[in-house]
């Protein structure tokens, strides 16, 4: 028996249920769908770190790795690797819960790795601000 798929146990930064218009005549889901909710669920912790605007520069890793269906639960879970003075790396995982055989049943369908960069006003980049303590506010 193989164990079952556990979901993180950190809040996801977004959480979906993609819908028919969101899928090819099979129910099966766009991949560009899954794309583009990744890179909203990775500027969540990409803006926080920036406190403020971002832009994507780069997707430097994206796999799918099992099918998602209309109607699966998807939360998308999305953590800084690290910073430059401009950039910052995040990861992002990708989990559908659906019922198989009237069960409950996790499984990871995507892994991605994006570029985010801190811009001023004019879409420029900025060095990011100093990074806050755990429980500072600014
Ligand atoms: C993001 C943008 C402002 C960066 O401008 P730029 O002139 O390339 O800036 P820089 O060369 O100074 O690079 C800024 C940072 O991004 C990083 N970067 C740039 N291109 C990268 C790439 N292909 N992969 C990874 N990191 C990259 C640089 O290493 C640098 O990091 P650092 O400051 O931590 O050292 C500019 O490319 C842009 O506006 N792109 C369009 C963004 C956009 O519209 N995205 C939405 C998709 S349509």
């Amino acid at each position: 028996m193989t164990t079952p798929t556990r979901l993180p146990d950190e809040a996801p930064a977004l959480r979906v249920v993609p819908m028919p218009a969101d899928s090819n005549a099979y129910g099966d889901v766009f991949g560009g769908w899954i794309m583009s909710q990744v890179d909203i669920a990775g500027s969540v912790p990409a803006h926080r770190r920036a406190r403020g605007r971002v832009a994507t520069v780069a997707v430097t890793n994206f796999v799918f790795k099992q099918p998602v269906s209309v109607g699966d639960l998807v939360s998308f879970y999305a953590r800084v690797l690290r910073t430059g003075r401009s950039s910052i790396v995040v990861d992002v995982e990708v989990y559908a819960e659906r019922r198989v055989d009237g069960r409950a049943k996790a499984v990871k369908v995507t892994e991605a790795e994006l570029v985010y960069v801190a811009i001023d006003a004019s879409g420029q980049p900025m060095p990011l601000p100093p990074e806050l303590a755990e429980g500072e506010t600014d």
